[in-house]
């Protein structure tokens, strides 16, 4: 097995494409519906709720932003859709509903393949896959990157072994990595951080994915990379339909390329919908506090930019009731101490879990 995180399978899966009949966006059906989703690690000083009661759609060719900030189960979250979570880690509740055909209402609930099943590894890395936040330990170091790519090629497309080593040096090439004949011969270890995680990229899109999950891409690049990257995802959405799940610290980003974006504090989404919202009318007091913890363009570069007053919460030392209330400028004494909120559809587009909403 030579990519340790995508298995080896012997079923190939092909991606269906929308119709131009068909809706699309936001008004199409979700291809990816997270319903309640819990992923815990069992350690041995407790039970950390890495992620305690997700719910997220995600639209085709549209793009989900996840943001919040470091801790608060994006990644975990990511990795459980594709039920790659690491022991001690289990997903014990929830569903994760995939629309394999765009054209049919039916949804497949991944979570009744197993982890390791053959339908699950026939949709891991190719329909669904997923660019890594640590492309270091994404890759393995026994095996050349020209031969990772023809591993991922293999098992889900028909290619054969010349068009698959075009199609990966023309990858490489469309992620800007120079000279990509010798690199497809060379091993991960001689690429640079940033040449890897553009490598990353080039695995996660080769297989034409209809759900692109991107944990934190473009961090490890230059602004000049990152913006040629971000133009390739959006060309791909554009040209497939593909929907992604876009993982970030990063704000300006989100403004970007997101069409919608879901806030997450300690293992909950506290506030999800259209982006315009997120920026213009942000409800959360814990999404306002990201927004105003961005540097504007008005800050000078030596004034100090504000940050969320206090620190996040250990895991195993959740705060009662609302978890954000300890830090949150809008706390209710006698009620977000105690009783913890739901989120709920406070208008037409826009769920937040706060009590200052509840009469809506
Ligand atoms: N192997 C593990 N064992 C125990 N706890 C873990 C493990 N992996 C993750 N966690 C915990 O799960 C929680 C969520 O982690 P996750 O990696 O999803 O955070 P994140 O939002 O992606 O953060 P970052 O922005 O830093 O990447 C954290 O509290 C983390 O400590
Ligand atoms: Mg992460």
């Amino acid at each position: 097995m030579i990519n340790s995180l995508y298995p080896m399978t012997t079923e190939t899966a092909t991606s269906p494409t929308a119709t131009s009949e068909q809706p699309r966006g936001l008004s199409a059906d979700p291809v990816i519906s997270v319903r309640d989703l819990e992923t815990h690690f069992f350690t041995d000083e407790g039970v950390v709720r890495a992620v305690d009661g997700v719910n997220f759609d995600v639209h085709p060719g549209t793009t989900m932003g996840i943001v919040g900030e470091s801790g608060c189960g994006k990644s975990i979250t990511a990795k459980s859709i594709l039920q790659i979570v690491e022991a001690p880690g289990r997903i014990v509740n929830g569903e994760i509903q995939y629309r394999r055909d765009a054209g049919s209402g039916e949804t497949v609930n991944l979570l009744n393949y197993g982890a390791n099943s053959e339908s699950m590894r026939s949709i891991r890395g190719g329909e669904i896959s997923m660019i890594f936040q640590e492309p270091m330990t994404s890759f393995s170091s026994l095996h050349t990157f020209g031969n990772q790519i023809d591993e991922a090629l293999r098992l889900h497309t028909n290619l054969s072994k010349n068009e698959r080593f075009e199609l990966g040096v023309d990858w490489l090439a469309r992620v800007g990595i120079p000279n990509p004949t010798q690199r497809m011969h060379e091993y991960p270890f001689r690429f640079s951080g940033g040449q890897l995680q553009r490598a990353m990229i080039a695995m996660a899109m080769c297989t034409n994915p209809k759900v692109l999950i991107a944990d934190e891409p473009t961090t490890a690049l230059d602004v000049t990379t990152q913006a040629q990257i971000l133009d390739l995802l959006q060309r791909m959405q554009e040209e497939n339909d593909m929907a992604i799940v876009f993982i970030t610290h990063d704000l300006g980003v989100i403004a970007e390329i997101a069409d919608e974006v879901t806030v997450m504090y300690l293992g909950k989404v506290v506030e999800s919908g259209p982006v315009h919202n997120f920026f213009d009318d942000p409800m959360h007091p814990y999404s306002r506090a990201l927004l105003t913890s961005i540097p504007s363009m008005f800050t000078l570069s030596r004034e100090r930019l504000p940050s969320i007053s206090g620190s996040i919460p250990h895991p195993q030392n959740r705060p009662s009731g609302c978890a954000f209330h300890p830090r949150c400028q809008s706390y209710i004494e006698g009620t977000c101490n105690i009783r913890e909120p739901e989120l709920v559809s406070v208008n037409e587009d826009q769920d937040v879990s706060c009590f200052l909403y509840e009469d809506q």
